[in-house]
C-alpha cells in the first residue's frame, strides 16, 4: 500500500558524536576469558567507545545534534519537535530529550522520548515523517543516543565485546512537493512475545531497586544471541522487501543500505538475502561496536561525510532490536 501525503519529509543535515574513550579487544582480552580473533571473526568489532564521567545519552546526544543544525543551516530556535531514541536515558525522568532541549536551548520545541531500543532510531524518524508529511510541523531533530557501555555485564563475554556508546542525529524540514523525496517511507513492526530475548530485567515498575537486584545484575543486559541473530536477518530482510514495495521500486533501485550495526554477519547475510553487494552497504561496527539506537544515525552521518550517500541516491536502512522491534526506512536523498 502506497501512502500519500501532503508534504515531504526531507532530511537537511547529520550529525554524530562518539566519545574519545576507545576499549580494544585486546583491552578486553585482558580481563575476560576471549580473544582479538574470537571478536573480530564472530562479530567484526575491534573496538568500541565508551562514555567518561560526567558523558550522557543527553550530552552526547546535544553534541550530535548541533553539528546537524549547523549543517544544516537550521537555527536551533526554528526546531518545533525534539524525538530522542534511547534506551539508557539520563534519568528516569524526565526524558533526555528535555535535557537535550536545555541544552541546546531549543525553547521553542516540544521533546519527548521514545523506547524502541536499538529500533529507535527508525521508529523516531516515522513518528517525525508523520508530524511533518501531514503539516504539521517544519522542523524535527531525531536523535539516537546511547550509553550502553552502562548496562554492561563486563563479566559476560557473551554480550559486553558487542556494545559502544555514541549519538547521532539528523534534522528534518517539511518540504511541499509534487515528487515524493526524502523519506519515502517508514514500516516499524513489534512482537512483545519475544520480550525476553534482548532484556534488561530490572526496573522500577515491577520491582522496587534493591540491592538484591543490583547483586543478582538485574540491571545488565541479557541476550539469547543465537535466536535473535536469526530472527534478525529474517525479520530485516522482509522489512526491507516491504518498504521497496510499498513505494513500487526493487532492489536494483538501491543505491546504499545503511543497516544497523549489530554483527557483520548478520549485515552480510541481509545484503547477500537483498542481493546488495556489500560494498553499498555502510559499515562502521569494527569501530564502534553496536550502538543501539544510535548505531543508524551514526552510521548514516558517516555514509553521507564519506561520498557513499549523494543526492538523489536511493538508500534503505534496517534494524531489528530488544522488544523484539524491527523495520525499515526508504530515503531519496
Ligand atoms: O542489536 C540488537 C540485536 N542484537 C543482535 O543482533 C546480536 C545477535 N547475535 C550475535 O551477534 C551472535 O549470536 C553473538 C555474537 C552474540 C554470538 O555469536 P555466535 O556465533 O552465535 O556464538 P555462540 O553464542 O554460538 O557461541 C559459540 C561459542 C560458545 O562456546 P561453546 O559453547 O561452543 O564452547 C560460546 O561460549 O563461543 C563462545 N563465546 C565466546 N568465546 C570467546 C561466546 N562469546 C565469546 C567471546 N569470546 N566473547
Amino acid at each position: 500500500m502506497t501512502y500519500r501525503f501532503p508534504y515531504n519529509a526531507r532530511i537537511l543535515g547529520t550529525g554524530s558524536c562518539l566519545p574519545e574513550k576507545v576499549l580494544t579487544n585486546q583491552d578486553l582480552e585482558k580481563t575476560l576469558d576471549t580473544s582479538d580473533q574470537w571478536i573480530r571473526e564472530r562479530t567484526g568489532i575491534r573496538e568500541r567507545r565508551i562514555a567518561a564521567k560526567g558523558e550522557s545519552s543527553s550530552t552526547l546526544g546535544a553534541r550530535a545534534a548541533r553539528q546537524a543544525l549547523s549543517r544544516a543551516g537550521v537555527a536551533v530556535e526554528e526546531v518545533e519537535l525534539i524525538i530522542v531514541c534511547t534506551s539508557t536515558p539520563d534519568v528516569i525522568y524526565p526524558s533526555t530529550a528535555c535535557f537535550v532541549q536545555r541544552e541546546l536551548g531549543a525553547a521553542n520545541a516540544a521533546a519527548f522520548d521514545i523506547s524502541a531500543v536499538c529500533s529507535g532510531f527508525v521508529f523516531g524518524l516515522s513518528i517525525a515523517e508523520q508530524y511533518l508529511k501531514t503539516g504539521r510541523y517544519k522542523t524535527v531533530l531525531v536523535i539516537g543516543a546511547e550509553v550502553n557501555s552502562r548496562l554492561m555485564d563486563w563479566t559476560d563475554r557473551t554480550t559486553c565485546i558487542l556494545f559502544g556508546d555514541g549519538a547521532g542525529a539528523v534534522v528534518l524540514r517539511r518540504e511541499e512537493s509534487e515528487e515524493p523525496a526524502g523519506i519515502l517511507s517508514t514500516h516499524i513492526f513489534s512482537d512483545g512475545n519475544r520480550a525476553d530475548m534482548l532484556i534488561v530485567p530490572g526496573g522500577i515498575g515491577k520491582e522496587p531497586v534493591s540491592t538484591q537486584a543490583v547483586e543478582d545484575k538485574l540491571y545488565t543486559l541479557k541476550m539469547d544471541g543465537q535466536a535473535t541473530f536469526k530472527v534478525a536477518v529474517k525479520r530485516m530482510v522482509e522489512a526491507s522487501k516491504e518498504a521497496l514495495a510499498c513505494n513500487g521500486l526493487t532492489l536494483e533501485d538501491l543505491k546504499v543500505i545503511v543497516p544497523h550495526q549489530a554483527n557483520m554477519r548478520i549485515i552480510e547475510a541481509v545484503a547477500d538475502k537483498l542481493k546488495v553487494d556489500i560494498s553499498r552497504t555502510m559499515v562502521n561496527l569494527d569501530r564502534y561496536g553496536n550502538t543501539g539506537g544510535a548505531s543508524i544515525p551514526i552510521a548514516l552521518n558517516e555514509a553521507v561525510e564519506n561520498g557513499m550517500i549523494n543526492p538523489g541516491d536511493l538508500v534503505l536502512l534496517t534494524v531489528l532490536g530488544a522488544g523484539l522491534t524491527w523495520g525499515a526506512g526508504l530515503i531519496r536523498w
